[in-house]
């Protein structure tokens, strides 16, 4: 057959808000031209985020209500422990409520002034719970991995050339860890191959430092090598993943993603002294061991989550589905970061809007008029988020300006995804009527979540 189906039938739904272009240029406005800002009520179809909106399963749903709600040695706390045991091998599992707070414990534990932490791409929060620590954070992206209209099968690698290089000027001494995000969210969800993570661990181990991944899309990135790696081809989906993770002495999880859940995260880790520093910080700022600020019953829906992310049934529909809407917008000419990541379809701003220059945010003007037009919510990945000041204080803008539509697990169908391509289709089909901004307020961290902005005429 042709048509590809999504392998799941609708139980029970959710009304989407209808809204007007009128209304929509008026919530913007109010939302200081900041999609972060915008009430949900008025978003017809949201592609924020693929964090914790995913639409969990009938099996999930039925976990929820076997949850053990102890406070210290729940059973569903050994019920989420052994899964991830299963999956990753690491020794110790220390649950958190989402990604950034493995991050803020882990970064607490090791991180300090003088240090260096490399990664392939460090997301957002990554960077900032580095930097926070007052730590380095360095990218070291291969070169075709900055290169939007340029096909790889593994645009996600780490250039090991840029590590060694790191670490020698850095002095092995100084990096408590380097890290590999999979997929690499920040470079436009692309995949990381099991050659570069094994390569990548032999480097780590000349100089003796520990290797962690960040692996939040890592049933996505598993997806990818076997369908793109030789040798890969007649493993499971789990082998993948149990082999990507025997390199690594550790990982940091967003479970919101790979693990099928609306919320939740761990911290895992081989070394011992390391994990009881990290249970110390877990306890004053989390919570518990055994559930580690989140409510015992999301343990058991993470549980059954990372059962059903493994099925490849489950993730041939989710990387197809986001295939499609790329290749719809392809096909109409638009430009996209090809070829398209596990999680998200990534506008190349820099040539949908090559009248705006990176310092007036072509993205943000792309993000807004596809939500002004069509109620769809997608967000900048590009100068706002990214961009620095150097001391002259003139503009320093990241490698790649993007806009991305990231699309929630098992929650929009088809027809969802032909309505979002024909929106952003549009907006390209109008692209010089896009406008110039600049930021009238700004957070010291993180600026993005809470920016307010407006148009330059
Ligand atoms: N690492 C990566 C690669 C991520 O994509 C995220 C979150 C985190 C860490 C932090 O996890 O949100 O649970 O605290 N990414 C979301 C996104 C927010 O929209 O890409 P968190």
């Amino acid at each position: 057959m042709k048509t590809f189906i999504e392998p799941f039938k609708i139980k029970t739904i959710e009304e989407i808000p209808i809204t007007t272009i009128e209304q929509r240029t008026q919530f913007l406005e109010d939302a200081n031209n900041n999609p972060f800002s915008l009430r949900s009520e008025h978003i017809t179809i949201d592609l924020l985020t693929d964090s914790g909106t995913t639409a969990m399963s009938a099996k999930q749903w039925a976990a929820l209500m076997d949850g053990d709600e102890s406070y210290a040695g729940s059973r569903s706390y050994y019920k989420f422990e052994n899964i991830v045991r299963d999956i990753t091998g690491f020794k110790h599992i220390i649950p958190t409520h989402q990604g950034r707070a493995a991050e803020k414990i882990l970064f607490s534990v090791v991180g300090g002034k003088g240090l260096t932490i490399p990664n392939n791409t460090h997301f957002d929060t990554t960077r900032a719970n580095i930097e926070y620590s007052l730590c380095d954070a360095v990218d070291c992206p291969v070169e075709v991995g900055t290169k939007p209209d340029v096909t790889a099968p593994f645009k996600g690698n780490i250039d090991l050339e840029k590590l060694e290089a790191v670490i020698k000027k850095a002095g092995p001494e100084n990096i408590p860890l380097s890290m590999i995000t999979v997929t690499n969210n920040s470079g436009g969800g692309q995949p990381v191959s099991m050659q570069n993570i094994r390569e990548t661990k032999e480097l780590l181990s000349k100089y003796n430092i520990p290797f962690f991944i960040d692996c939040c899309r890592f049933a996505e990135n598993a997806y990818f090598i076997k369908m793109r790696e030789p040798g890969y081809e007649n493993k499971t989906i789990k082998e993948i993943a149990q082999e990507m993770f025997s390199y690594a002495d550790g990982a940091t999880m967003s479970a919101k993603k790979d693990g099928l859940s609306n919320t939740g995260g761990f911290l895992a880790c081989n070394d011992d002294k390391l994990a009881e520093k990290a249970k110390t910080m877990l306890i004053i700022t989390e919570g518990f061991v055994t559930y580690g600020g989140l409510a015992r019953r999301d343990l058991e829906a993470l549980a059954r989550g990372f059962v059903e992310v493994l099925e490849e049934s489950y993730l041939e529909y989710r990387i197809k589905q986001v295939e499609n809407l790329g290749n719809q917008l392809i096909e109409a000419g638009v430009p996209i970061l090809v070829p398209t990541g596990g999680h998200a379809v990534y506008l190349d701003a820099k040539r949908f809007a090559p009248h705006i220059a990176p310092e007036f945010f072509p993205g943000q003007a792309i993000a807004n008029e596809i939500y002004r037009i069509s109620g769809v919510r997608t967000v900048e990945i590009g100068s706002l988020m990214f961009g620095k000041k150097d001391e002259n204080n003139n503009h320093v803008a990241p490698p790649m300006e993007l806009v991305r539509l990231a699309i929630p697990r098992r929650v929009y169908t088809q027809s969802h995804i032909d309505y979002i391509a024909e929106a952003v289709i549009e907006v390209y089909n109008n692209r010089e009527k896009l406008r110039k901004m600049k930021i009238v307020w700004e957070a010291e961290f993180l600026r993005h979540f809470t920016i307010k902005m407006e148009y330059i005429d």
